[in-house]
């Protein structure tokens, strides 16, 4: 049997990614932060007690930042495959936080990879950084290819340039193999809340059952390239497969902006919105209602705002959520992973969309 670390097995990511493993047949173990309160909802239907003989689900507190408790864990654990999924993955956030998100985006990539050298588990053990689209920051090439060159836009973003540029060093350098998937964006149900994807279909899941008013977004004009994290931690496995490490731009090649996505959702549940206004003014309006669509999609219970009607301002934009420095397009090529890894997305976005709406209404019913 394989043996895969995960760190930030408790993210999105790594929740899929756990999945796919076990059903492989791996071993795996995960790396969790320590917190005041239980942070292991998305893998907590893997969990096996301690008492279990032979288990394959196995997790180690651990922390980014702490260069003893990373190489104990990769020393006890004696890995195969090592997939580094942890950072601080927030955008907007890094801006804030710019010191924290490069010792644990950029220094704690150094600190696997160093971790891995330093216990001479070179020739055994492969590693999969978790690089981005964000690398491209404000792009030079549409669309973007592992020839593109980088230009990021935040301290996420640099931080992440560390990481893959690290990656690069000790392949290069120690033979190791250690590969970059520059992944474009990916969601899913298990995204984080405060995502752009997630943030919409929860919101208009409350604001269709009358439990909010509306959305307060930030620069809806962005673009990006969305895919489904389930199609994508299949590419991040099959990048550790090849025989050469390489690194792989991983997206669907298709681009839609914050303004699409949210008309798209809405629509999910019925409803059409009209945009009025610009930059700051811009306000969405309610169109038309499919009544029986909406209806059976949310049920007869409405919360304290009661049920949507036409004319009804269900977003406006609120200057809080805007970057520094943003990112305004990113669109993948992703050639080079349809041929040498033969990956191909199974969702598309309208599928995606569907999946996360329908998700995000049955969790606020489940509240009413
Ligand atoms: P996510 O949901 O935010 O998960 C991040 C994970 O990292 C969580 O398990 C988090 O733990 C853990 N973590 C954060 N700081 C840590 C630290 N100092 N030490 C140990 N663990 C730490 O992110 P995701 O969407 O699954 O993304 C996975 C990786 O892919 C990230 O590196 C992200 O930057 C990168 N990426 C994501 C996308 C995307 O579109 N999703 C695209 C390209 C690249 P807690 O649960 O305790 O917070
Ligand atoms: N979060 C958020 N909230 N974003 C908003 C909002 C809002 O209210 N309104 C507009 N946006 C815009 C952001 O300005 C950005 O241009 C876009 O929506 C996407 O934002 P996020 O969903 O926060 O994702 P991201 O593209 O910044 O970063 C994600 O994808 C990267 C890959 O390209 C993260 O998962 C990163 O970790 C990942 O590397």
């Amino acid at each position: 049997m394989k043996v895969a670390l995960i760190t930030g097995i408790t993210g999105q990511d790594g929740a899929y990614l756990a999945e796919l493993l076990l059903s492989k047949g791996y071993v795996v173990h995960g790396v969790k932060r320590r917190s005041s309160l239980i942070n292991t909802d998305r893998v907590d239907h893997l969990y096996e007690d301690v008492s279990v003989e032979n288990r394959r689900f196995i997790m180690h507190y651990g922390d980014m930042t702490d260069s003893l408790n990373i190489t104990a864990i990769i020393q006890k654990v004696q890995p195969d495959e090592i997939y580094n999924l942890a950072a601080m993955s927030h955008v907007k956030v890094s801006f804030e936080e710019p010191e924290y998100t490069a010792n644990a985006d950029g220094i704690g990539t150094l600190r696997v990879l160093e971790a891995v050298r330093l216990l001479g588990l070179t020739e055994k053990t492969k590693i999969y950084q978790a690089s981005t689209s964000e690398l491209y920051g404000l792009v030079q090439e549409v669309p973007q290819s592992e020839k593109t060159p980088f230009y990021p836009r935040s301290p996420y973003a640099v931080a992440k340039l560390y990481a893959y540029w690290i990656t690069v060093n000790y392949r290069e350098a120690y033979n190791l193999f250690a590969c970059n998937g520059i992944l474009f964006n990916h969601e899913s149900p298990l995204r984080g809340e405060t995502f752009v994807t997630r943030k919409i279909t929860r919101g208009i899941a409350q604001v269709a059952l009358g439990m909010d008013k509306q959305l307060f977004m930030g620069n809806i004009d962005a673009k990006r390239d969305w895919g489904h994290a389930k199609d994508y931690v299949e590419a991040m496995w099959l990048i550790l497969q090849q025989n050469n490490a390489e690194d792989y731009v991983i997206a669907t090649g298709e681009t839609t902006s914050v303004r699409d996505f949210i008309a798209m959702a809405f629509l999910e549940i019925g409803v059409t919105i009209k945009f009025n206004g610009t930059d700051i003014n811009e306000v969405a309006i309610v169109e038309s209602i499919d009544e029986s669509k909406y209806l059976e999609y949310i049920g007869s219970e409405f919360g304290e705002h009661g049920r949507l009607e036409l004319g009804d301002q269900v977003l406006s934009i609120d200057e809080r959520y805007f970057r520094p420095t943003e990112v305004e397009l990113l669109i993948g090529d992703p050639t080079k992973s349809k041929t040498k890894l033969n990956w191909q997305p199974k969702y598309d976005l309208k599928g995606l969309i569907e999946e996360m709406v329908k998700s995000d209404v049955q969790l606020f019913r489940s509240k009413l």
